[in-house]
């Protein structure tokens, strides 16, 4: 298994950031070279390449029976800014490894395999998480698809043309009964299985994300004279906006509330100018749907107050409000076997970050099978996984994916 970590490494260089540290934001160059690597790989084992219209890719190896519905697997190599190199590749790459390593085994699937990689799991250029996987499985309107911007309010239909990605969006969506299950491999994002010393997580559940826009304008103007009273100051509303994020998770009655201002610009940005305008991107979560939906109104509660108080004008935008994913129990336990068949250790557990599973959970069978990662530690240069932790994720996903597609 060597390979798929020197193709780890090898991807990682692949980036907009110096190393440890990548960079890898969806349809920028980078996002393609890396892309063009992986196709290459696919196509080294002879698996049949189709790329969607907005650039998901499936690399199929064809079982004896191709008509019956497949089995996938996969996760996203896009990469917020400056994070780590393990998020999603893992599942990317490793998924690879896992056909390779069936294939160089003997061994022939009933049903076709398919490995994807999803466009965009990660929200860094329009703002919304999981687009690749949302698209497909049909849980995003091709009206609010052609409304998505970057900040600078480029459309994904740029993107796309610049890209060469071809093809109409209504194409994207797949037939139902496409996948008979889905499988994803990932590091966990979290310390439990390092602190619990256990070798495989298995996702039972996948917490509800949603995700807030908020634009506000106030009064510019000269930092010495303006007094205090008569200042409209959009920086100190995003400060306090800010800090009601903080507080309404803190506050929830559910300990698996949480929520964070990741974005907050504020312009013209100059020490001696009162800001006249301000940006936050909002990122707000639970285990529980109904916690999650009290928490968003409340905040968008205190976004209004707070902007009365200051004399700010508000626009927020729900860029995503989502449902949990109900991992499959079938999936889960097949998951579970095949742990037991390599002697590893393992637990069932809940996902606290979104995946491109999310969706795939609305269309098929869907379960995750995580794998410990160094002090929890993700979204950040330190991000790390040892390969024979790797390894074990890696050995766990073949014999999964050997035992959906052999019936
Ligand atoms: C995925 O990257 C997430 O933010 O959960
Ligand atoms: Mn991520
Ligand atoms: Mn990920």
């Amino acid at each position: 298994m060597q390979r798929v970590h020197q193709e780890l490494e090898k991807l990682a260089s692949i980036s907009a950031s110096p190393n440890p540290s990548v960079t890898r934001i969806v349809y920028s160059k980078e996002d393609l070279e890396a892309r063009a690597y992986f196709i290459a790989l696919c196509y080294e084992i002879g698996l049949k390449v189709r790329v969607d219209a907005i650039g998901n890719t499936f690399a199929r190896w064809e079982g004896k029976n191709p008509s019956l519905s497949a089995i996938g697997t996969g996760s996203h190599i896009d990469a917020i800014p400056e994070s780590g190199m393990y998020d999603g590749t893992v599942g990317v790459f490793g998924g690879l490894e896992a056909i390779r390593y069936l294939m160089e085994s003997g061994y022939t699937p009933e049903r076709s395999l398919e490995l994807l990689l999803f466009t965009s799991e990660e929200p860094t250029r329009f703002g919304i998480g999981c687009l690749g996987s949302r698209m497909l499985s049909g849980q995003l309107s091709l009206s609010n698809a052609r409304k998505l911007r970057d900040t600078k309010n480029r459309c994904l239909t740029e993107f796309l043309e610049r890209a060469n990605f071809k093809g109409q969006l209504e194409s994207v969506a797949l037939k139902k009964g496409y996948y008979h299950g889905f499988v994803e491999l990932h590091i966990e994002q979290g310390p439990i299985l390092e602190k619990e010393n256990i070798d495989i997580g298995i996702v039972t559940k996948i917490a509800a994300p949603s995700a807030l826009r908020v634009s506000l304008t106030g009064q510019g103007g000269h930092a010495g004279c303006v007094l205090m009273n008569d200042r409209r100051d959009a920086g100190c509303a995003a400060a306090e906006i800010t800090l009601a994020v903080e507080r309404i998770a803190q506050e929830s009655a559910s300990a698996d509330t949480v929520a964070t201002t990741g974005i907050l610009d504020i312009k013209p940005r100059a020490i001696n100018s009162i800001p006249k305008e301000a940006y936050l991107e909002i990122d707000l979560r639970d285990t529980d749907v109904i916690t999650r939906n009290k928490a968003l109104e409340d905040l968008k509660e205190q976004i209004n107050t707070i902007c009365n108080q200051r004399n700010i004008e508000s626009s927020v935008e729900l860029l995503n409000c989502d449902n949990p994913a109900i991992c499959q129990t079938d999936l889960v336990d097949t998951v579970q076997i095949a742990a037991e068949k390599l002697g590893l250790s393992h637990k069932k557990m809940i996902s606290r970050a979104y995946h491109d599973s999310l969706f795939m959970a609305q269309i098929c069978p869907t379960t995750m099978i995580f794998i410990p990662c160094r002090s929890g530690i993700s979204h950040h240069p330190d991000e790390y996984s040892t390969p024979e932790q790797i390894e074990k994720g890696i050995y766990t996903l073949a014999l999964t994916l050997k035992s959906l597609s052999g019936k």
